[in-house]
């Protein structure tokens, strides 16, 4: 059974029309399209849609950095930790190419992912549910998830304070009561309250915090950006063990040590 409802009434859609309303919503290459036309005409839309609309398969230099590798092996643990079970409905929320998402499945068989971008969900097409949707109008029923996961993320996606607190409201409204939104987000530690403060603006109860030790990580990483692309930088980049050494001297600066965080919002 779809996960998927109106963005609009929150209701059943058939033939991709909202049962309720009327509102109907285009497809792309058979995966529906629940935006609203303002959203699909934003400027924020285009310039995430054109990252995938080519067929770079790593838009976002994911896939040589053992930092994000490492991240995305937390949120997996992390998920899985949270689901209670193999049918607790999950979604993905700003997929992108669905490095996280494509593997959700292995925990929940009722996982769906949606991003901005049609060109984005598409690479994931038939390995879960997709469509493109907006975390500011989430096509998911009332209380109806168990586990949201919104990474680089509510602050990164360039809303402002107002948007960050309307999407925490949706993610709150589309959860279970005790149902957890995972919220991971790329900051500079001073900025770390950005997320915290949108996460209780938005009426989550936040029910912990972790901290992904990978400043130093980042900051080399940054120092030698010039080589990139180059064998030495892309031994070093890639190898986990540096990875690890850097995350045991990062940890000693406790949440300073930090770039990325990890925090967990309750449903009540
Ligand atoms: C930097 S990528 C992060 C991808 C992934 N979540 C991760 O942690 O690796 C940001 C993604 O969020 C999507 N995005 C931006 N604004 C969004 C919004 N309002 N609703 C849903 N997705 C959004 C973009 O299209 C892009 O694919
Ligand atoms: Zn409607």
């Amino acid at each position: 059974m779809t996960l998927l409802a109106s963005p609009c009434c929150k209701a059943d859609l058939a033939a991709l029309a909202c049962t309720r309303c009327g509102q109907t919503y285009p497809s792309h290459g058979g995966v529906p399209v629940l935006l609203d036309e303002a959203t699909r005409a934003s400027a924020a839309h285009e310039r995430f849609d054109a990252k995938y609309r080519g067929d770079d398969p790593d838009p976002w230099g994911y896939l040589d950095s053992a930092a994000e590798a490492m991240k995305y092996e937390f949120m997996v643990e992390t998920i899985s930790q949270l689901l209670p079970g193999r049918d607790a409905p999950v979604a993905d929320i700003g997929c992108a190419q669905g490095l996280l998402a494509a593997r959700l499945p292995e925990l929940s068989t009722r996982a769906v992912a949606i991003d901005l971008s049609v060109h984005a969900v598409a690479r994931l097409k038939g390995r879960l549910e997709v469509a493109a949707a907006s975390a500011l109008a989430l096509p998911f029923y009332e209380r109806s998830m168990q586990v949201l996961v919104l990474s680089d993320g509510l602050v990164s996606w360039g809303l402002d304070p107002q948007q960050r607190v309307a999407a925490v409201r949706e993610a709150a409204r589309a959860l279970a009561p005790g149902g957890r939104a995972v919220f991971v987000e790329y900051l500079n530690p001073k900025r770390h309250h950005e997320l915290t403060d949108a996460v209780r603006g938005g009426g989550l109860e936040i029910d912990r915090v972790h901290y992904l030790d990978d400043r130093l990580w980042y900051v080399t990483e940054s120092m030698f950006r010039s080589l990139s692309g180059t064998r030495p930088y892309l031994a070093v980049a890639r190898s986990r063990g540096w990875a690890r050494a850097l995350k045991g001297v990062s940890k000693l600066l406790g949440p300073k040590g930090s770039k990325h965080l990890c925090v967990v919002g309750r449903a009540g």
